[in-house]
């Protein structure tokens, strides 16, 4: 889960910069809220995510870990569709899918926090290759 984590994170930095830099040129700030989030929880969250997974494989390996990916990679752009056509059309007919997506990651991050209290601190270390227990 680590290497897709970290390669979906590069195309959310991508995305992100290029979000940034447009509305910089064009002098239209109203989707700064989506660019911070696609930054944050699409290239940080996402990256450190691959970081921790490539670090501690016993987790990566896990269901958890897949559903953890999934439900990320779902609920994102789905929360990110839902906030830009609010901010866009200021209706608030597009709420619900903001708020849907929103809860898809919630649960995804909850499957991650389950999965590193379950299986970090149990298994091999891939830095040092010793067993450990935190
Ligand atoms: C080349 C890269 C980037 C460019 C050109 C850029 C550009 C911008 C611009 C023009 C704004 C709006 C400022 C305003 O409303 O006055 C903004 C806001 C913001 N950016 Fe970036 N940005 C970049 C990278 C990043 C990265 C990497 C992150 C986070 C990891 C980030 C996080 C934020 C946040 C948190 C805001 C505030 C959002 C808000 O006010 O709702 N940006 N950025």
């Amino acid at each position: 889960m680590g290497n897709a984590f970290l390669k979906v994170a590069s195309i959310y930095f991508t995305i992100g910069v290029l979000a940034g830099i447009t509305m910089g040129i064009i002098h239209d700030f109203r989707l700064a809220s989506v660019h911070a989030h696609i930054n944050l929880l699409g290239w940080v969250s996402m990256a450190i995510f691959g970081l921790i997974y490539h670090f501690y494989p016993q987790a990566a390996s896990t269901k958890l870990a897949k559903t953890h990916f999934w439900f990320h990679n779902i609920g994102l752009p789905v929360m990110m569709v839902g906030i830009a056509t609010q901010v866009l059309t200021g209706s608030m007919a597009a709420l619900p899918v903001a708020v849907i997506g929103s809860i898809v990651v919630v649960v995804g991050v909850i499957c991650f926090t389950i999965n590193l209290f379950k299986h970090v601190g149990k298994g091999t270390n891939v830095q040092s290759g010793n067993k450990f227990s935190v």
